[in-house]
């Protein structure tokens, strides 16, 4: 195990503490805080850092050449957390780093990096509140609305437990496939959104990178920055 944990009441975001304890600091090491003030996701956009929800950054040495493995580990380990707390529940994978909940998210993870070889993976999940879905540019939903009971501190300790041991076993073929196992809409279609506008086609996988293929009416297509979205 080995995690050194920083507890924080107040942050900006764990991101921005991660960073900087990442100057100095030795080991993988985790920054949890009890509220953000400007808590940061994917793409420029804001975090909605509701009361009683986690927000936290693990931070470990790792080659940034394989980060597209370590962010399915990450989404991975989610969803297994999950599963343990609640063997019935229906959760999925949502490319590149949503967990999703009965098809609504419940997690999302931005990765940055660090000083030195550290990589920061800062990952929020919806514990006991979810953001009013009028806002939502994909809708969400809490472990508490869905009837799962937990709070920030037993979820956070076994996803670190989980963590490690995938991580122990590293091996990253067997890691994309247990991605793929869980990923919503394999082989169905998919629309991608990115800044230029929709891309549809087929999504036929992830490559060892954790880009997107996505097989369109102009061929396969690697998609390496986007929104997915389900249609109807
Ligand atoms: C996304 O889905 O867009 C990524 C969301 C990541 C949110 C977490 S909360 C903890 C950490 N600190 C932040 O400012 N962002 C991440």
């Amino acid at each position: 195990m080995n995690w050194k944990i920083f507890h924080y009441n107040n942050v900006t975001s764990t991101n921005d503490v991660a960073l900087a304890q990442s100057r100095t600091a030795e080991g993988k090491f985790v920054i949890v805080a009890d509220a953000q003030t400007a808590g940061r996701g994917r793409r420029g956009r804001v975090w909605q850092s509701l009361e009683g929800n986690l927000f936290f950054s693990a931070v470990l040495p790792y080659s940034i050449q394989q980060c597209g493995a370590l962010v399915m580990l990450c989404s991975l380990s989610i969803l297994q957390t999950i599963q343990t707390l609640c063997a019935t529940a229906d959760v999925s994978l949502k490319w590149p780093n949503d967990v999703l909940l009965n098809g609504a998210k419940i997690s999302g993870m931005l990765l940055e990096k660090g000083e030195k070889d550290y990589m920061i993976i800062g990952i929020g999940v919806n514990i006991s509140q979810c953001p009013d879905n009028t806002q939502m540019l994909y809708p969400a939903t809490s472990l508490a609305d869905a009837g799962i009971q937990t709070d920030c501190e037993t979820f956070l300790s076994l996803f670190l437990k989980i963590f490690d041991k995938n991580i122990t076993n590293n091996d990253s073929a067997a890691i994309r496939q247990q991605w793929l196992k869980h990923a919503k809409n394999l082989n169905k279609n998919i629309i991608v959104r990115q800044e230029n506008g929709n891309i549809k086609g087929v999504f036929i996988g992830i490559d060892e990178n954790a880009n997107l293929l996505l097989n369109t009416e102009k061929g396969l297509q690697k998609i390496m920055v986007g929104d997915v979205f389900y249609g109807r």
